[in-house]
């Protein structure tokens, strides 16, 4: 991914770490996806990246929002979306939390439970459900599995339940797994959509909507191995097309879609300015000695997704020097805060000295709103926006 200038200047012009993120970019972003997917209704997952001039950006652009918590609701009514610009998105809430909802003038909740449909009638009444179909995960870095989703089978009584209860059984939805690299999962969930729906509709339950959740892939990452992703992205539109055509025609109803994207409208448009902690070389117990790039950021400030990525890392003041291989850690006290066995090594200059300033690419999703309250006593990084326009 190349850095663009006003992503480039503003890194340069820190001389403390933070995280820049580039609207103009995250705006570009959002417009190429509904160019490839015409008239779906984008619902920014807000969790990808909670920060305010981000959200208030993709509400200009014409975005709604994911929201998985009462507080996500109330930051995302705070850039001024209508609240049917929003929908609970999270399966999991307590009774408290569905009413706190429901007062913000939220009416479209996630759901996959019995449990849960009779929760939302009860404290959100008249509401509209989307019932979550589980996924296997199979093709992503984070395959969300177990945690979500019902089968199609329970689908079909929640779905029931919902309207037995007074609420409006309005959609399904599914998530295929976040970073998904493969089309075959979308197509996969179009047939379960498909098998889902033809059962509602033979039992006189009519979806309106089909939420297809997030799972769209980043394009700058690095596998843990250390090889460049490369997403099959223009497949997996293709297949989310033909599949948005095939649903239309199952479907005895017209069909609304919905999608739900985190990590493809802002991963590759955040950038870190963090710093070298120390570069070290320690003999390991088996002998070998290692070299390990401790960094002034790690999982706990900005860099969480460091179990299955290596983040691209660039030496702004060691142009084109001898490089030794290193392993990359962060600077807290805990041995999670470090690539793994899995890792490769990372090529990092010989030369590198406590201080020198690193840029961290394609690190916008993911971060803001996973960094710890001062884990260890460091700091969560602030941030910066930059609009290029
Ligand atoms: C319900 C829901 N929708 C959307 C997303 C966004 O996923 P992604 O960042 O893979 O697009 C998530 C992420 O966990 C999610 O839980």
């Amino acid at each position: 991914m190349e850095l663009n200038a006003h992503v480039r200047a503003a890194l340069e012009a820190a001389d403390e770490d933070r995280i820049v993120f580039d609207l103009a970019g995250i705006e570009a972003q959002y417009d190429a996806l509904l160019r490839e997917l015409p008239g779906i209704a984008v619902r920014f997952a807000m969790k990808a990246c909670p920060v305010d001039e981000v959200l208030g950006a993709l509400a200009a652009r014409g975005s709604g929002f994911d929201a998985a918590s009462p507080n996500e609701i109330a930051q995302a009514l705070g850039t001024g979306v209508p609240a049917d610009r929003i929908h609970y998105g999270n399966t999991i809430k307590s009774d408290g939390n569905i009413a706190d909802a429901h007062r913000l003038g939220i009416r479209d909740f996630a759901t996959d439970s019995l449990e849960d449909v009779a929760a939302i009638a009860a404290h959100a009444p008249g509401s509209r459900v989307f019932c979550r179909l589980a996924t296997s995960g199979d093709g992503a870095l984070w395959g969300l599995s177990r945690k979500f989703g019902c089968s199609g089978t329970d689908a079909v009584l929640v779905m029931e339940a919902a309207r037995a209860a007074g609420l409006t059984p309005a959609g399904l939805s599914v998530h295929v797994g976040s970073q998904q690299m493969t089309s075959e999962a979308w197509q996969d969930a179009f047939e379960q959509l498909a098998d889902v729906l033809t059962v509602l509709n033979g039992r006189g339950v009519f979806p309106d909507h089909i939420n297809l959740g997030g799972g769209l892939p980043a394009l700058g990452y690095v596998d843990s191995r250390g090889t460049p992703l490369d997403p099959p992205v223009d497949k997996i539109f293709a297949v989310i097309r033909e599949g948005f055509e095939r649903l239309a025609a199952v479907s005895e109803s017209p069909l609304d879609f919905v999608m739900e994207p985190g990590r493809h409208l802002v991963a590759d448009h955040g950038a870190i300015r963090a710093h070298v902690a120390r570069l070290s070389s320690r003999k390991q117990l088996d002998g070998e000695r290692e070299h390990w790039l401790y960094l002034s950021c790690g999982k706990f400030n900005g860099l969480y997704e460091m179990d299955q990525l290596q983040y691209r890392l660039l030496f702004p003041s060691h142009p084109g020097t001898e490089n030794v291989p290193a392993v990359v850690a962060g600077p807290t006290c805990d041995s999670d805060d470090a690539y793994d066995h899995e890792h490769s090594r990372v090529p990092v200059p010989a030369s590198a000295a406590s201080g020198d300033p690193v840029w961290i690419l394609s690190g916008g999703a993911y971060a803001t709103g996973y960094m710890t309250q001062g884990f260890n006593g460091f700091d969560p990084l602030p941030y910066t926006c930059v609009d290029g326009g």
